[in-house]
């Protein structure tokens, strides 16, 4: 059963000679993403929640074989921007499966997505702050809203990733009532209100989420008094669900977050809403990355890799741990191959950017690592290839994806044409432009 898949799939789990030969196959550095494994992760999830409406956080993982995937499995899809919409409407999804969640957004995206709603009537806007509300009133959008509300209470694995205190997202929780009976008499179709308390949220900071999602229950009840009528339809509660990145780290124990959450939420006539990006796909990722120079630093060995922060940002944003496996010597071993028994040393993993920061690792423990080997980091399903970018003129890799024997290439490689091409348009733009 789907339902009873492991917890946890940890990076010692995928099998190393598949992700070797991967390397030969595709090239590297490559986003590796396994179907199946998102689809376990969806129905444990599901499982514990089983009267709630699921959203997929598009964030995570934009990929348009992510998108297919866990809609075909009974996710909506909460999109950040115009072009997260613009992906959940080509995956296929219907207006009703689409969240907008509008932070600050520009009047491109509105301009594009009030277009859209037009096609798609039943698409939910949740929209962040009042200015949000009249620019989309300026648009002619009358449509079902959202309010995304800012709970003052934070939590997640980093301080850059929690959202619930910090004063740039939503509207505050004590002006929520006002502002909805407001967009309500200019017309719009109040539906729900919406917070996120922050991403990565661990086990040990259950009591701030019960917290925050009591908070909730009672501003939905204030919510649906003032509203009158059929009060509202649903409080979304947000993502958020942290997994284990440390090899020893104990996953979130999903029945007492689910038990929390219903139980902080008391009696209400409205339906839950959660929305988690990170925990669908992050462990359902690895990152392959082939080893180029290995030499002697005055205390480390440092190993240079061909991915980097531009690759993989998370380590240089916030400090954050991947697991890192050698699998050219865990093939070999596997093998009983020669050359397999590897001493383990210290060891530095470096990308190939010009910044102190674009380390992977920093004397950890591995295999002594050779030119040519393989290097797998986990956990890199979510927020991977999302927050590649194009530093140093470097291209974005490719990803790859994996379904049970299938296996192919969902995104391809830039190469340094595509990187340079924007800026080849625009001169060639200007000769022609009198
Ligand atoms: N809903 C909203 C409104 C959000 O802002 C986010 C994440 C989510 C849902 C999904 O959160 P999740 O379930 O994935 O934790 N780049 C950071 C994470 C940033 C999360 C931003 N918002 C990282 O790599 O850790």
């Amino acid at each position: 059963d789907l339902a009873e898949s492991p917890a946890v799939r940890r990076l010692a789990d995928w099998d190393p000679a598949d992700l070797q030969s991967l390397v030969g196959e595709y090239g590297s550095p490559l986003y590796v993403l396994d179907l199946e494994r998102v689809r376990q992760n969806y129905r444990r999830l599901e499982a514990a929640f089983p009267d709630a409406e699921i959203l997929y956080a598009v964030k995570a993982n934009a990929l348009g074989d992510v998108l297919t995937t866990l809609r075909e499995a009974g996710a909506g899809l909460e999109c950040a921007s115009a072009g997260e919409v613009k992906r959940a409407l080509d995956a296929g999804a219907s207006g009703d499966e689409v969240h907008y969640t509008a932070v600050n957004p520009p009047a491109r995206d509105l301009d594009w997505l009030v277009d859209a709603w037009r096609d798609h009537p039943d698409l939910t806007v949740t929209a962040g702050s009042e200015d949000t509300i009249d620019r989309l009133a300026d648009r002619g959008y009358n449509g079902r809203l959202c309010l995304r509300v800012n709970p003052g209470i934070g939590a997640g694995h980093h301080e850059k990733v929690r959202t619930g205190a910090a004063a740039k997202f939503g509207v505050p929780a004590e002006r929520a009532v006002e502002v909805l009976a407001n967009a309500a008499d200019r017309g719009f179709d109040v539906v729900g209100i919406h917070a996120h308390v922050g991403s990565g949220v661990s086990s040990d900071q259950l009591d701030a989420h019960r917290e925050f999602v009591a908070r909730m229950g009672d501003l939905a009840r204030d919510v649906s008094e003032a509203l009158g009528g059929s009060g509202l339809e649903f409080v979304d509660v947000g993502g958020g669900f942290g997994v284990p990145y440390r090899e020893d780290e104990e996953p979130l124990e999903l029945g007492s977050v689910a038990d929390a959450t219903r139980e902080a939420l008391g009696e209400l006539d409205a339906r839950l809403t959660i929305e988690p990006g990170r925990y669908f796909v992050a462990d359902a990722g690895v990152l392959l990355t082939a080893v180029n120079t290995v030499k002697a630093a005055r205390e480390t060995t440092v190993v240079g890799v061909d991915a980097g922060m531009t690759t993989l940002l998370r380590p240089a944003m916030y400090d954050a741990y991947h697991p890192i496996r050698n699998v050219t010597v865990d093939a070999a071993a596997a093998n009983g191959d020669d050359g397999s028994e590897r001493e383990r040393l210290p060891q530095t993993v470096a990308g190939p950017i010009c910044e102190s920061g674009d380390v992977f690792c920093s004397d950890r423990e591995l295999p002594k690592s050779e030119r040519g080997d393989v290097l797998a980091i986990g956990n890199a399903g979510a927020y991977g290839y999302e927050m590649a970018n194009q530093y140093n003129s470097r291209p974005r890799p490719a990803s790859v994806v994996v379904d049970g024997n299938a296996v192919w290439v969902s995104r391809q490689r830039e190469d340094v044409e595509d990187v340079i091409r924007p800026e080849r348009a625009a001169s060639d733009g200007l000769k022609t432009t009198p």
